[in-house]
């Protein structure tokens, strides 16, 4: 295993086809960033400015007391939204993947577009 292999954290990510697809997120990235490109994932049309909300995602709820909670900015984007869950909506591109998020489990949640 090299050293950028090594790094790598797993997120199990359930996609709007209901499949479960594990992940190599790398630290210090957004969680979007490892997931926009997955067939039936997250648009992310804005890419990561907090100005869209198409990278909506759903928390296991075993992980949500474990992540920073959301920013003013970030729940503004959100709570509008007819999928918003205030327990466990997240925007994907401001979670920044750490360590100690290994096994992270999210759902990409259905399409606002
Ligand atoms: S990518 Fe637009 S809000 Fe996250």
């Amino acid at each position: 295993m090299d050293d950028a292999a090594r790094l790598m954290v797993t997120v199990l990510l359930t996609d709007r086809n209901g499949r479960e697809v594990a992940v190599a997120a790398r630290p210090g990235w957004s969680l979007m960033e490892s997931i926009r490109d997955l067939e039936a994932s997250v648009e992310a049309i804005c890419g990561g400015m907090c100005a869209c909300s198409t990278c909506h995602v759903y928390i296991a709820p075993e992980w949500v007391p474990r992540l920073p909670p959301r920013s003013y900015e970030e729940h503004v984007m959100l709570h509008d939204l007819p999928s918003f869950d205030p327990e466990r909506s997240r925007l994907s591109c401001q979670i920044i993947v750490t360590e100690e998020l290994d096994g992270l489990a999210v759902t990409v949640a259905p399409s606002s577009l």
